[in-house]
C-alpha cells in the first residue's frame, strides 16, 4: 500500500467536532501506530534533506508531535512555535485567522539565525493562516524559510495557494490530500 493510502486509512474523519460542519481529521490513530510514524518521519526527512534544512520549526500543538521526531532524526535543532504568552524572554509574533478561530503564534527570537534554513512542520494544513503567519516570523528575523512539511493537506481550503503567496517558489510537501 502506498504511504498516502495508508496514511488515509490510518488517520479518523470526525464529523461534527469541535463544532457543526466541521470534519475533523483525528491524527491519534497514526500516533498510536509506531511503523506508521516512523514512514511519516521518514518521508519528512527526505523531503528536509534535499533542501539541506538546518532547523526544524514544529507549530504547537500537533505540529510538535512530528517536527521533534524530524529534528532528532535529522540531527537539528526543533524550534517551537507556541500559541500566545507560553514563551519567556524575547519574542516574535503573528495573528492569524483559524478555520475555527483566532489566535497568534510566537518563537524565540534567539531560536532564529539570520541566513540560517528552516522547514516549518504542522500537522494539517486547512486555510494555510498558522502556517503563513509562523513563515512571517521567521522571514522578519531574516532567517530563511525553505520549505513546509504537512502531514495532511486539505485540499478544498486553498491553503497552499494562501502560503504561497508572496513565496511562490518554497517548496511544499503534503503526505496525504483530503
Ligand atoms: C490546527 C492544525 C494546524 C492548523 C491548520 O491547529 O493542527 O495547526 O489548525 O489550520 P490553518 O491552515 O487554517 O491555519 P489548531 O489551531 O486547531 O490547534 P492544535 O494544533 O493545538 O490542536
Ligand atoms: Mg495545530
Amino acid at each position: 500500500m502506498s504511504i498516502q493510502n495508508e496514511l488515509l486509512s490510518i488517520i479518523q474523519d470526525v464529523p461534527n467536532f469541535p463544532k457543526e460542519g466541521i470534519i475533523f481529521k483525528d491524527i491519534n490513530p497514526l500516533l498510536r501506530n509506531p511503523v506508521a510514524m516512523k514512514k511519516v518521519i521518514a518521508a519528512m526527512s527526505e523531503f528536509a534533506r534535499e533542501l539541506n534544512v538546518q532547523h526544524i520549526v514544529g507549530i504547537e500543538s500537533r505540529g510538535f508531535f512530528f517536527a521533534l521526531p524530524l529534528a532528532l532524526e535529522m540531527n537539528i535543532p526543533f524550534v517551537a512555535a507556541r500559541k500566545k504568552g507560553k514563551l519567556p524572554g524575547a519574542i516574535l509574533s503573528e495573528s492569524y485567522s483559524l478555520e475555527y478561530g483566532k489566535d497568534s503564534i510566537e518563537i524565540q527570537t534567539d531560536a532564529l539565525k539570520k541566513g540560517e534554513r528552516y522547514l516549518i512542520v504542522d500537522d494539517v494544513i486547512a486555510t494555510g493562516g498558522t502556517a503563513k503567519a509562523c513563515s512571517k516570523i521567521i522571514q522578519k528575523s531574516e532567517a530563511i524559510v525553505v520549505g513546509f512539511s504537512f502531514l495532511l493537506e486539505i485540499t478544498f481550503l486553498q491553503g497552499r495557494e494562501n502560503l504561497l503567496e508572496g513565496n511562490s517558489k518554497i517548496p511544499i510537501q503534503s503526505l496525504v490530500n483530503a
